[in-house]
């Protein structure tokens, strides 16, 4: 398995720890009520108007893919957050799942009060499943799987998916390090700041292509990623 090219090679990288994972989600749990500042270019997420219409025409081609993905049936939605993608998938969804380990992030999703959609609080590092999805979602998630749990990441996508069903996914490409709240990156971690001050460990890995295709092909699924150009990854499978 090889690394994406700005990080260094799988076998320097430290594993992640239960404790990092637990300070993850305690980060975005903090961060719950400033989050959508990144996705809507807000406050010091503004970095002028060139900046800003390109983020905005990237994040609108990935939005057109996910337009033309088959996403209905029943969703399965993992780390929903606030709910910039929840949103698009509730209207087709016949039923929608959003599964978080952020009460905080949850409260602030548009959708999770509606009649066909139900919201489950659980650390997806250990969550499970009896149910199985006509496709399966998670934005800005990927990012945030360590390196060491990629495969087994992707063998439950592949477990609670149905035969035929899809997956899709966006994420950061490698330019994301240069984001005004991030403080530090060493390895697969970043020192992420908060308006507060405050700062967290977070884990953000940037995958490459053949990394999430060989992942996904291991659990049956045949994954397709693209890039919107300079800002996202994105990505689009089939299970077989
Ligand atoms: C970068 S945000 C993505 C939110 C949303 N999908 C989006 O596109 O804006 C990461 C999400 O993962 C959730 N999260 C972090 N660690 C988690 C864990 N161990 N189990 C479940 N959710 C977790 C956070 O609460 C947060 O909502």
């Amino acid at each position: 398995m090889t690394a994406h090219s700005d990080q260094p090679g799988t076998e320097e990288l430290e594993p992640v720890s239960e404790e990092q994972l637990a300070q993850q989600l305690a980060y975005y749990s903090s961060r719950a009520e400033e989050y959508d500042d990144w996705w809507l270019r807000r406050g010091s997420f503004d970095r002028g108007d060139s900046a800003n219409e390109r983020w905005f025409r990237e994040a609108g081609s990935v939005r057109s893919a996910l337009d033309s993905t088959d996403l209905g049936g029943d969703v399965l939605e993992l780390a929903p957050g606030t709910g910039t993608w929840s949103i698009h998938l509730a209207p087709r969804a016949r039923r929608l799942v959003l599964v978080d380990g952020s009460a905080e992030m949850l409260a602030r999703n548009p959708v999770a009060g509606l009649e066909h959609v139900r919201t489950e609080i659980a650390d997806l590092f250990t969550w499970e499943t009896a149910q199985r999805f006509d496709a399966i979602v998670f934005t800005f998630w990927i990012s945030h799987v360590p390196r060491e749990r990629l495969t087994s990441f992707f063998a439950s996508v592949g477990t609670w998916l149905r035969t035929g069903g899809s997956v899709f996914f966006v994420d950061d490409l490698p330019v994301a390090a240069t984001e005004p709240h991030v403080a530090a990156a060493t390895g697969q971690t970043m020192v992420r700041r908060l308006d507060s001050g405050a700062s967290a460990t977070i884990v953000k890995n940037f995958y490459s292509a053949d990394e999430l295709g060989e992942a996904a092909t291991a659990a049956g699924i045949e994954l397709e990623v693209r890039e919107s150009g300079t800002l996202f990854q994105y990505g689009i499978g089939r299970k077989r």
